[in-house]
């Protein structure tokens, strides 16, 4: 009989229930047999495994965040850690495995490989900097919860004629900044990608308000400078009212969009055929409107295309 575990790990993002529910119901179409692994990693060198079955996964395509829980587990970069948690599978009869998560979970998928599991990675993570994909499941639903704030706060701005600051999350990757502020119309983005400009974004701050803006909006990736200190220093060198808001994990929650539920059904599909066929371990991918399969040691070593194209319109269409 064909065994295959599946975990969720890293950062959640909305749309993992439904990668979990479709892997469960692909597995019974595929006549295998589907096993849980509660909280990631961690989970797996815990043995906490349990074969998941159909009433298991009702009524979780809507839900955000994960069923499986997710731990952060720096202890899994540790080779004997990783070696533990392969035996475990192999205890329970189980040499295939579904992650889903990111980048760094596929990282700590790598020893398991090595170990002869066949590992299917599917890319879920709303900071969407998974090369191997165009989307990872979970951004485009982070990507629209940041979209609702950000016009919210351009509602207060435009009303006291206010620069506003907004920071997202991304980690080291932009898209969740660049795809936002497109969507919104914000007037500036900053994102590791743009690089870290002061002067630039404060000089930008002033033409907006000379081209009597009633309100500028700055969205900036996580971790590129203390927001709090930014607005101090625009309201100081431009003489416009600024106030920093940080989206934080509200970013993380929330239902999954039908675009999230549908790739995550597609993935979770094609990672239980892949595994059901033996063809290998692999990472998957949205390519255009196909789901192609990366080989899982290509995948770790590709590096992310810019979106140049994006970062263009940006630019080109400021008011
Ligand atoms: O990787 C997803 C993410 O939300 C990043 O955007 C962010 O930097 C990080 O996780 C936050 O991690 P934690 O939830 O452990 O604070």
């Amino acid at each position: 009989m064909c065994k295959i575990a599946i975990l969720t790990s890293g950062g959640d993002a909305p749309g993992m229930n439904a990668a979990i529910r479709a892997a469960q119901r692909s597995a019974l179409h595929h006549n295998c047999k589907l096993f849980a692994v509660q909280d990631a990693f961690k989970g797996l060198v815990d043995g906490k495994i349990r074969p998941f079955s159909r009433d298991d996964v009702a009524r979780i395509i809507n839900r955000g965040g994960t069923i499986l829980g997710s731990v952060r587990y720096p202890e899994f970069k540790r080779k004997d850690v990783q070696k533990l948690a392969a035996q475990r599978m192999k205890s329970f009869g189980i040499d295939k495995l579904i992650i889903i998560g990111g980048g760094g979970s596929f990282r700590g998928g790598r020893e398991l490989v090595n170990d002869d599991i066949e590992v299917v990675g599917i890319p879920a993570t709303i900071d969407n900097d998974v090369p191997s994909t165009d989307y990872a499941i979970g951004f485009h639903t982070a990507v629209n919860t940041a979209v609702q704030s950000i016009d919210r706060l351009r509602d207060t701005s435009d009303s006291h004629q206010r620069c506003s600051v907004v920071e997202v999350m991304g980690r080291d990757c932009g898209d969740l900044a660049l795809f936002s502020g497109i969507a919104s119309g914000s007037e500036i983005v900053v994102t590791p990608e743009t690089g870290y400009d002061e002067a630039g974004i404060i000089e930008n701050v002033k033409e907006a308000f000379k081209r009597n803006k009633r309100h500028a909006i700055v969205v900036i990736t996580e971790n590129m400078t203390d927001v709090g200190s930014l607005a101090r220093k625009i309201e100081d060198r431009s003489g416009f009212e600024t106030r920093a808001t940080v989206l934080g994990h509200v970013q993380r929650g929330g239902s999954p969009d039908a675009f999230d539920r549908v790739l995550a059904t597609r993935m979770a599909h094609q990672a239980v055929a892949n595994l059901k066929h033996g063809q290998g371990s692999a990472v998957l991918g949205l390519k255009g409107n196909d789901i192609i399969t990366h080989a899982f040691q290509d995948a770790l070593d590709m590096e992310k295309e810019p979106l140049d194209e994006h970062f263009t319109l940006i630019r080109e269409l400021k008011e």
